[in-house]
């Protein structure tokens, strides 16, 4: 036996990495992530991504992503399936995206083209230009400005991707969501769907992303324009151990974990996302900022999931520039491979942070918020004084610009009373929370006459810490005049028998 040729047919090649992204959106997200790990690893001066789709001549969707990062330096690499040598962050991680991506887009292979332009190419006053077919042999070609201008909109460095596809490819856009959507409604569920998985990214200004197109935008009547918005849910509420962030090795080096154990409520907003529902709660994973896993359940409490679920959501977001440090994510970015053992070392750890279980809610459970609103609703009706003012999330602090939002503020013609409210049990905590609004008050130039706790139950100490203040004065030489109440006695029925 002599050494064998096993280098596949460069045509089956293409056909056999096509077909890992079940929507246009996955294919989309190739580009973008490669277009963030760029802006991420350079001094980008403008973090633009311009996303645009028409539908074409003869029936297909045509799309056009362009950047403004530096262009791709080392092209042969970057063509070059499975290269590692030029990562710039671990947004690229495998060597695949975006060969992948355009070979779900153009099955074919003859319709793709890539522009790109570096410093020095500007200098030049040239381009470089690859396009389909793939092959072994493939080309860069040197194309000078003055022959053919550059294609895209910033004219700095940057890099186009443009490929034409189908348009049940374009349709997958609408997957998940029910009946037959538009172009432009297809449009908004992009919208939507980008500002979910890269809404931290967006939050933290790492990147701008706009969708463009000739199509009529049902919004506002104009062609389709929209920056893509970060998507967030509507949290209520939080469940030990609440929001915050800590250090833990995965089993790979230091990763820094944010998280948030959350109560969120229907975000009314959005069309598919954050909707209190079956398919938005659960663990929704992130690495550095992008979603990776969303609606795990059983994975991580080996439960069923459940309506009475619904309410829990579970937002963490694994932070690192070392890859190794991180699970692994498949090939196609759209999850993590199972058995990864960073991964179950990640459950393990949301699973005793959320003591074993996952909390129910029970149909008709009271947030604390809405019994705020009651009692400022009952406040509202008893008190007569014509210049009362009664509001919830008052500010304080304002004059030192730190504002710091008071549970309710009622001020009943002659005296202003703050609240600090504890759906539960109140603590010692609760009542230096009331000394916090009442100097802030003072601060702002108020005269406050009474701080009230108001809560279910009361821990040990609280009367001792509010004797303890009420002994002294506050900022202006007045006494503190610190209560405590529960809402029964506001004739709140909560908690219910
Ligand atoms: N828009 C871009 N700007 C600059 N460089 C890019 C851009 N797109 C791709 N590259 C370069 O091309 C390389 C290959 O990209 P590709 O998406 O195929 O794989 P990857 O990002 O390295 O890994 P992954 O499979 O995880 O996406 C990248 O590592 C990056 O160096
Ligand atoms: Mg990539």
């Amino acid at each position: 036996m002599g050494k064998m040729n096993i280098l596949p047919d460069a045509k089956e090649l293409w056909k056999g990495i096509g077909g890992h992204f079940d929507s246009l959106s996955q294919v989309l997200c190739e580009f973008i992530d490669n277009t963030i790990s760029n802006y991420r690893a350079n001094k980008v001066p403008m973090k633009t991504i311009r996303i645009t789709l028409n539908k074409s001549r003869n029936g297909n969707a045509e799309v056009l992503i362009e950047d403004s990062g530096t262009g791709i330096k080392e092209l042969d690499s970057a063509f070059k399936l499975g290269d590692k040598e030029i990562q710039e962050s671990p947004m690229n991680e495998h060597g695949f995206g975006f060969k992948h991506a355009l070979a779900t887009a153009d099955p074919e292979n003859n319709n793709w083209e890539v522009y790109t332009r570096t410093e020095d190419d500007l200098d030049n006053g040239v381009y470089k230009y690859i396009s389909a077919p793939y092959k072994y042999d493939i080309e860069s070609k040197n194309i000078s400005i003055n022959d053919k201008r550059w294609p895209g909109e910033f004219n700095k460095t940057g890099t186009i991707i443009k490929f034409e596809c189908s348009m049940e490819l374009f349709n997958t856009i609408q997957k998940g969501i029910r009946g037959r959507a538009s172009f432009s409604r297809c449009l908004d569920y992009l919208r939507e769907e980008l500002g979910y998985i890269y809404s931290f990214i967006i939050e933290q200004g790492e990147i701008t992303i706009n969708i463009i197109s000739d199509e009529i935008d049902n919004g506002n009547g104009q062609p389709y324009n929209e920056v893509v918005p970060s998507i967030k849910p509507n949290i209520v509420d939080y469940y030990k151990p609440k929001n915050g962030s800590i250090k833990k090795d995965l089993g790979g080096g230091e990763v820094k974990i944010d998280y948030a154990f959350a109560q969120v409520d229907d975000n009314e907003n959005n069309i598919k996302y954050y909707k209190k529902n079956g398919s938005s709660n659960g663990l929704e994973l992130r690495i550095n900022g992008r979603i990776m896993e969303t609606n795990l359940f059983k994975e991580v409490w080996e439960l069923e999931n459940h309506p009475s679920y619904n309410h829990y959501l579970v937002q963490v977001n694994l932070i690192s520039d070392n890859l190794s440090a991180l699970p692994k994510t498949r090939t196609s970015k759209n999850g993590l491979r199972v058995g990864d053992k960073k991964l179950d070392a990640l459950f393990n750890w949301i699973r005793s942070a959320s003591k074993n279980k996952p909390p129910k809610q029970l149909a008709g459970a009271i947030h604390e918020r809405e019994l705020v609103s009651k009692l400022s609703e009952l406040k509202e009706n008893h008190l007569t004084a014509p210049d009362k003012h009664i509001e919830t999330e008052y500010e304080v602090f304002k004059s030192i610009n730190s504002p710091v939002p008071v549970d309710l503020y009622v001020y009943d013609g002659h005296n202003i009373t703050l609240y600090e409210a504890k759906k539960d049990i109140a603590d010692v905590k609760s009542i230096y929370q009331l000394l916090m609004y009442w100097d802030g008050a003072v601060m702002d130039g108020l005269k406050p006459h009474k701080g009230v706790l108001i809560a279910s139950e009361f821990s040990d100490g609280v009367d001792d810490v509010i004797d303890f203040i009420n002994s002294k004065k506050d900022d202006d030489g007045n006494d503190y005049n610190f209560t405590k109440t529960t809402w029964k006695n506001n004739n709140i029925g909560y908690p219910k028998p």
